[in-house]
């Protein structure tokens, strides 16, 4: 398999691809499908129809990866937190510390069935398994949904004591959440730390590096299945993110690519700003093919955006970069 080769820095005769988000309601078939559950996590929880979603980037794509179908908040329900999503208007949360609990996998077998599903409908394509990190999902928890200036994540996260403590509880459940995924078939994990960019630097290290390294060095003595952590705002964080025991960097805009691979062991994936899937032809396939021919060749690359496709994306332009991906050839 072309990704898990790049990943693992082998020699490989193109660069694998694969987007982030890429089943979603910039696709007429995903919104079809969609329409068939009234709410996002109904949809979530229905096996059949989110192996489906998980396969139409592959069918009407041709990407080299699968991931799964389903959403970062997924596990916070079953350790006690409600989660919503109200159309259109991003998720709202509510919950109790006192009432909070590990998750167990038995009670996310749907996410396990997914996996095993999305598997069964492919030959030769990797199927890459996710969890939020712990501040991301915590920053989403106290701040009851999306946030711009994340007040209350921070003044929670200083005071301290109940912090860690939802901290602690947060590791463990993704810890047992992956373990699930990777048992039901996940050839990789993917961890996405979609706001740890809003707190100090001089913070990551005390209040997010401490649990990453747990979860992280804990999936590695469970298994060989390689991790990767996306980053959004990467660049100003690059130095602590090298440093994480992590196999591959998922990297956004922000990041010198050419500077960061060559400094690093690890494998990078990334970083197309999203963005230029608004030019037009000309502009994706000469942006693509810059990026590409900057990539040092010492350890191993995937192509992605350094961040979701959005709702509004053109399903042929996307299909234009994935083909300008795999036609560009290494020698
Ligand atoms: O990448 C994929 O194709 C796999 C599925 C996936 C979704 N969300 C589907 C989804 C993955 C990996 C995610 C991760 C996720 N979810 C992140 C991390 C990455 C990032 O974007 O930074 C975050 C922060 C979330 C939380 C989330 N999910 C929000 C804030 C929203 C609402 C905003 C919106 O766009 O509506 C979602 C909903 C969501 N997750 C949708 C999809 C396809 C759209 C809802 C729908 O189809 O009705």
């Amino acid at each position: 398999m072309l990704l898990l080769k790049s990943l693992r820095g082998e020699k490989i005769p193109r660069f694998p691809v694969w987007l982030m988000r890429q089943a979603g309601r910039y696709m007429s078939q995903y919104r079809e499908l969609r329409n068939k559950e009234k709410d996002f996590l109904s949809f979530c929880k229905n096996v059949e129809l989110s192996i489906k979603a998980s396969l139409l980037p592959v069918e009407i794509l041709g990407v080299d990866a699968v991931i799964i179908f389903s959403d970062i908040l997924v596990p916070l329900e079953p350790m006690g937190v409600k989660v919503e999503f109200l159309e259109g208007e991003g998720p709202r949360l509510f919950w109790d510390g006192r009432a909070l609990k590990k998750l167990n996998f038995s009670q996310v077998e749907f996410v396990g069935e997914i996996i095993k599903g999305v598997k069964e409908g492919l030959k030769d394509v990797p199927v890459i398994g996710f969890c939020g990190a712990p501040f991301t999902l915590m920053a989403y928890m106290v701040e009851g949904g999306s946030s711009k200036e994340f007040k209350k994540t921070k003044g929670f996260m200083w005071k301290g004591e109940e912090y860690h403590r939802v901290m602690s509880l947060l590791v463990e459940s993704l810890l047992e959440y992956l373990k699930g995924q990777i048992r039901a078939g996940a050839d990789v994990v993917q961890v996405f730390d979609s706001w740890a960019m809003h707190m100090p630097y001089d913070d990551f290290e005390e209040y997010a590096t401490t649990y990453l390294k747990v979860l992280f060095e804990e999936l590695k003595k469970f298994s060989s299945v390689p991790v990767v952590y996306f980053f959004r705002g990467s660049g100003s964080f690059l130095r602590a993110l090298k440093r994480l025991p992590v196999d591959a960097l998922s990297v956004d805009w922000t990041v010198d690519m050419i500077g960061a691979m060559r400094e690093s062991s690890k494998a990078f994936q990334g970083n197309l700003d999203p963005a230029v899937l608004y030019s037009d032809e000309e502009t994706i396939v000469k942006k693509v093919r810059s990026l590409l021919r900057c990539i040092p060749r010492k350890t191993g690359y995937v192509f992605n955006l350094g961040h979701g496709l959005m709702p509004d994306m053109d399903v042929n332009k996307v299909r234009l970069l994935v083909e300008t991906v795999q036609s560009y050839e290494l020698s």
